[in-house]
Protein backbone atom coordinates (compact mmCIF):
# COMPACT_ATOMS: atom_id res chain seq x y z
CA UNK A 1 0.00 0.00 0.00
CA UNK A 2 1.08 3.83 -0.41
CA UNK A 3 1.56 5.35 2.84
CA UNK A 4 2.82 9.13 3.02
CA UNK A 5 4.59 9.53 6.05
CA UNK A 6 5.54 13.49 7.68
CA UNK A 7 8.93 12.91 9.05
CA UNK A 8 10.18 15.07 11.64
CA UNK A 9 12.02 17.84 9.77
CA UNK A 10 8.34 17.96 8.19
CA UNK A 11 9.27 16.53 4.67
CA UNK A 12 6.58 14.61 3.17
CA UNK A 13 7.83 10.88 1.73
CA UNK A 14 5.35 8.71 -0.34
CA UNK A 15 6.24 5.05 0.18
CA UNK A 16 5.53 1.36 -0.72
CA UNK A 17 4.82 -0.56 2.52
CA UNK A 18 4.04 -4.72 2.32
CA UNK A 19 0.80 -5.86 4.05
CA UNK A 20 2.12 -9.42 3.92
CA UNK A 21 5.00 -8.92 5.57
CA UNK A 22 3.11 -8.55 9.24
CA UNK A 23 4.91 -5.26 9.44
CA UNK A 24 4.02 -2.17 11.60
CA UNK A 25 4.34 1.43 10.68
CA UNK A 26 6.97 1.78 13.07
CA UNK A 27 9.12 -1.27 11.58
CA UNK A 28 7.89 0.77 7.88
CA UNK A 29 9.43 4.11 9.38
CA UNK A 30 12.66 2.37 10.16
CA UNK A 31 12.94 0.66 7.52
CA UNK A 32 12.90 3.54 5.22
CA UNK A 33 15.22 5.65 7.43
CA UNK A 34 12.64 8.23 8.20
CA UNK A 35 13.75 8.83 11.25
CA UNK A 36 17.60 8.69 12.68
CA UNK A 37 18.34 5.59 14.48
CA UNK A 38 17.42 5.16 18.07
CA UNK A 39 14.79 7.99 17.59
CA UNK A 40 12.00 5.39 16.85
CA UNK A 41 11.21 1.84 18.25
CA UNK A 42 13.31 2.45 21.41
CA UNK A 43 11.28 -0.38 23.11
CA UNK A 44 11.45 -2.97 20.10
CA UNK A 45 7.17 -2.16 19.55
CA UNK A 46 6.31 -3.23 22.84
CA UNK A 47 4.02 0.11 24.02
CA UNK A 48 6.28 0.97 26.02
CA UNK A 49 8.15 4.05 25.17
CA UNK A 50 5.35 6.35 22.82
CA UNK A 51 9.06 6.77 20.17
CA UNK A 52 7.01 5.44 17.67
CA UNK A 53 4.12 7.95 18.47
CA UNK A 54 2.33 9.43 15.17
CA UNK A 55 -0.56 11.76 14.48
CA UNK A 56 -3.09 10.07 11.57
CA UNK A 57 -4.19 12.59 9.67
CA UNK A 58 -5.94 10.64 6.92
CA UNK A 59 -9.94 8.50 7.86
CA UNK A 60 -8.13 5.42 6.99
CA UNK A 61 -10.05 2.45 9.26
CA UNK A 62 -6.93 1.48 12.04
CA UNK A 63 -7.37 -1.31 14.48
CA UNK A 64 -8.78 -0.16 17.95
CA UNK A 65 -6.28 0.65 20.46
CA UNK A 66 -5.05 -1.91 23.05
CA UNK A 67 -5.10 -0.97 26.68
CA UNK A 68 -1.35 -0.61 26.41
CA UNK A 69 -1.38 1.70 24.20
CA UNK A 70 -3.58 3.95 25.85
CA UNK A 71 -2.33 3.49 29.01
CA UNK A 72 1.36 4.89 27.42
CA UNK A 73 -0.28 7.64 25.19
CA UNK A 74 -2.01 8.82 28.58
CA UNK A 75 1.38 9.71 29.46
CA UNK A 76 3.52 10.53 26.50
CA UNK A 77 4.13 14.39 25.20
CA UNK A 78 2.90 16.22 22.28
CA UNK A 79 -0.28 13.80 22.22
CA UNK A 80 -3.46 15.04 20.05
CA UNK A 81 -6.36 13.09 19.24
CA UNK A 82 -5.03 11.28 16.58
CA UNK A 83 -2.13 9.90 18.42
CA UNK A 84 -1.42 6.66 17.71
CA UNK A 85 1.72 4.49 18.63
CA UNK A 86 3.07 3.14 14.97
CA UNK A 87 4.16 -0.15 16.11
CA UNK A 88 0.86 -0.80 17.31
CA UNK A 89 -0.70 -0.81 13.43
CA UNK A 90 -0.14 -3.35 11.17
CA UNK A 91 -0.11 -2.47 8.04
CA UNK A 92 -2.85 -3.85 6.17
CA UNK A 93 -4.69 -2.88 1.91
CA UNK A 94 -7.35 -0.75 4.42
CA UNK A 95 -4.18 1.10 5.04
CA UNK A 96 -4.65 2.39 1.33
CA UNK A 97 -3.51 6.48 1.45
CA UNK A 98 -2.91 6.77 4.73
CA UNK A 99 -1.35 9.88 5.92
CA UNK A 100 0.74 9.91 8.79
CA UNK A 101 2.96 12.34 10.97
CA UNK A 102 5.78 11.23 13.32
CA UNK A 103 5.38 13.24 16.87
CA UNK A 104 8.17 14.90 17.66
CA UNK A 105 10.83 13.18 19.22
CA UNK A 106 10.09 12.43 22.96
FE1 LIG B 1 7.99 1.80 21.83
FE2 LIG B 1 6.14 1.83 19.92
S1 LIG B 1 8.21 1.40 19.74
S2 LIG B 1 5.92 2.28 22.00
Amino acid sequence: VTLKITDREGTKHEIQAPTDMAMNLMEVVRSYELAPEGTIGVCGGMAMCASCQCYINSDNELPPMSDDEEAMLSEAFDVQVNSRLGCQIQVTPEMEGLELELAPES
